[in-house]
């Protein structure tokens, strides 16, 4: 049973049971439906109240039931609405806690509606590139209004009940603590007699000069959601709630629904919801494996990630010891935090007691001996193995048995680290990425030795800061910046070859990146790759780079934190200006080489940044480095502004197909630097099978 009935007096209760958000599931309609004709059909039962059982009303659509027939089956949620709308006793919503998507146009078919302060309202259903496809486009507007349910439908943001309340969506908002079904059953009880039923496809929308409205949020909404369609198809499908009747307005609705489902758009950010649930597990790490209590960290180093993760663990309200060699260093880097969260009460996201509170959890030491009993150490110190070793050597001689011993390092080898310790089962990788307050992406690197227990206490971690954990094996870069070296190795092929930054980041952005290489370069600091290559020179000279890069640090233009990089800034402005002489700097660096500069058109541009991505990946794959190519999208869209709607590069390499892909990869691999193209097997092998990485 996925939907409880009970009789309450000359009231039905229809509980929907499905936990954990009570999604709206074949069994959960089907049983719905049932309680719904036991009504009808019982002459004791006079009117019928809705609701959900444990956390939420409804959170909408079962997930389980994507992409399979079952969301089909009759009976369809249009179906359970439409029951309910025609019932011919009243049916009233007791919506508490969440209620969103399904969850809320079942809502709307329902002739009252009736809540708890503080539950979640929304349609999401934008965020998975799609509509509200059973009926919200046509019957919020006609409660809230048109322009309130366009700010709804096409961010998918959820408002709390409470502020809905002077809208006609309620017919009462109790106060706080009142027990719902109580007060939902006595008003069920008190509307029982009234007729004629009132239905919220009977309202009309008004708003004055709407087609100028309209215009105006469709310009906006175009600009803002550039290659991404569901924006503006939540638009037009609203905007048919003022100009079509019901019935042609709910048709219209199916109509966009039904193709958006289909675009690659909305397969991709479904891929993307269904790659986040998945990243977390580890085949061989089932989920019943013992974790460690992590109630107290410490942090090595307080530059600029060290800061970062500190804020991490405070967030999430783990007390956090930072240490660092010098005073000055530490005091500077407590005084950072205190800033950014300074930053964030000004902006009116922070309280004063919540800045406190955030504050005391910090602390700072020169001692080891200060943070011996942290559960968990996280190392931020230069990207250098001698400093590396020297911190693990004392880490190993200080630290209370069990703690965990993370490293932040973005290329270095964690089981060489691991080595330095005589516990290397406790060590493991945690990448976080810049800023590390603010991104979404950790990448945990699983060592030889990683124990599992380690593994699996990082990634419950990971969830508890409110990261994207992805596991990645040891190789250099991990996951993402060993991509990201071939995308960049593009992107200086490019300036030799004929384009300008702005050209090339321009391109990038218009498929959808948030940032070109150039922009990302000049953000992130360009003397960082700058160290990273030089060191390449070394280790692996085989390996060709274009001079571009290291000219330009040269020239002492490091990016935004100079004022200078591959463009210019303003003080106080993120906004890139092209600068001539880098421009010069370029076109003479290509004579110098001997290399004709031709026209580039957007099309190689962007085939060549992201191929380079995806046969890097493909190699990744097949090394075992990360476990599943939906992984690596993860990495992608949480860590490199890569567009969520084309679902990572793997996915989109699948949505291109394949054997597009390999074609393209010959082309360039005739041109200069032809060797970067040589395909992974992997690839090959997929394309030959008329496979993808995903399928
Ligand atoms: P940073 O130079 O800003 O900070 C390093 C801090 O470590 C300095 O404050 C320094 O005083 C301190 N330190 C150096 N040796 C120490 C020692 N023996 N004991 C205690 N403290 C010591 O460097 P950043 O950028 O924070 O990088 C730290 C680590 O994070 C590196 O391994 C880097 O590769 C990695 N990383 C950096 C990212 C970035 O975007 N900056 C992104 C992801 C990882």
């Amino acid at each position: 049973m996925s939907a409880d009935y009970v009789v309450n007096g000359s009231v039905a209760v229809i509980t929907l049971n499905n936990p954990p958000v009570n999604g709206l599931g074949l069994a959960t309609r089907t049983a719905a439906v049932e309680g719904l004709r036991k009504a009808q059909a019982d002459a004791a039962v006079k009117a019928i109240v809705i609701t959900g059982a444990g956390k939420a009303f409804s959170g909408g659509a079962d997930i389980k039931e994507f992409n399979s027939p079952k969301a089909l089956t009759e009976p369809t949620l249009h179906t359970l609405i439409n029951v309910v709308e025609n019932s011919a006793k009243p049916v009233v919503a007791a919506i508490h806690s969440v209620c969103m998507g399904g969850g809320l146009e079942l809502a709307l078919g329902c002739n009252y509606r009736v809540a708890l302060p503080g539950a979640q309202i929304a349609l999401p259903e934008v965020k998975l590139g799609l509509l509200p496809g059973a009926g919200g486009t046509q019957r919020l507007p006609r409660m809230i209004g048109l322009e309130k349910a366009i700010n709804m439908i096409v961010s998918g943001t959820p408002i709390l009940s409470e502020k809905l309340a002077d809208t006609a969506l309620f017919d009462e908002v109790f106060a706080t603590g009142s027990d719902l079904l109580a007060s939902a059953i006595a008003f069920a009880n008190n509307v029982a007699d009234v007729r004629p039923l009132p239905k919220v496809r009977d309202r009309k929308v008004h708003y004055p000069n709407h087609e100028a409205f309209l215009q105006f949020t469709r310009n906006t909404v175009k600009a803002m959601s550039g290659a991404f369609p569901a924006p503006i198809e939540c638009v037009e499908t609203v905007a048919a709630s003022v100009t079509h009747k019901f019935e042609d307005g709910i048709k219209f609705e199916r109509e966009r629904f039904l193709h958006l489902i289909q675009t690659p758009e909305s397969k991709a950010l479904r891929h993307a919801f269904f790659a986040e649930r998945v990243a977390s597990k580890v085949p061989d790490v089932p989920a019943d494996t013992p974790t460690r209590e992590i109630r107290q960290a410490a942090v090595i180093g307080a530059g600029t990630m060290g800061g970062g993760i500190a804020m991490n663990f405070v967030n999430a309200g783990i007390p956090v010891v930072l240490l660092e060699t010098k005073q000055e260093a530490l005091d500077k880097g407590i005084a950072t935090i205190r800033k950014n969260y300074e930053n964030t009460m000004k902006k009116g996201k922070l309280t004063q007691e919540k800045f406190d509170q955030r504050v005391g959890l910090i602390s700072g030491t020169l001692s080891y001996a200060d943070i011996a009993q942290a559960d968990i150490v996280v190392e931020a110190v230069f990207e250098d193995m001698g400093v590396k070793e020297t911190v693990f050597t004392q880490l190993d001689e200080v630290m209370k048995p069990g703690a965990i011993l993370a490293s932040n390092t973005s290329t270095l080898d964690v089981d060489q680290i691991a080595g330095f310790t005589r516990r290397p089962q406790d060590v493991i990788g945690t990448h976080f990425f810049s800023p590390a307050n603010v991104m979404k992406l950790l990448e945990i690197v699983r060592g030889k030795a990683t124990g599992k227990d380690v593994l699996a206490t990082t990634l419950a971690l990971s969830k508890k800061l409110k990261k994207t954990g992805v596991v990645s094996g040891v190789c250099d870069g991990f996951i993402g910046n060993r991509m990201i070296e071939q995308y960049s190795r593009q992107a200086g092929f490019l300036l030799e070859e004929g384009c300008l930054p702005e050209q090339v980041d321009k391109a990038v952005e218009k498929f959808g990146f948030a940032m070109g290489p150039f922009r990302m370069g000049d953000l992130a600091g360009n003397d960082i790759g700058w160290y990273i290559r030089k060191r390449r020179y070394v280790e692996k000279p085989e390996i060709v780079y274009s001079k571009t890069a290291d000219l330009l640090c040269e020239m002492g233009r490091f990016g935004q934190k100079t004022g200078a990089g591959w463009y210019d800034y303003k003080a106080g402005d993120r906004k890139a200006y092209a600068n001539q002489a880098v421009n010069e700097m370029i076109v003479k660096h290509s004579a110098d080489i001997g290399v004709e500069r031709r026209k580039i058109s957007d099309q190689e541009i962007v085939e060549r940044l992201v191929y380079s991505l995806v046969n890097e990946g493909a190699r990744i794959l097949e090394e075992g480095i990360a476990m599943r190519a939906s992984d690596i999208d993860m990495v992608y869209l949480t860590g490199y502004g890569f567009p969520v709607y084309r679902g990572g590069p793997m996915f989109y390499a699948d949505t291109v197909g394949l054997f597009n892909v390999l074609i393209a990869m010959e082309k360039y691999a005739k041109g200069r630097h032809g060797d970067a193209w040589t395909p992974a097997p992997l690839l090959v092998k997929l394309a030959a099978e008329g496979k993808g990485f995903n399928s």
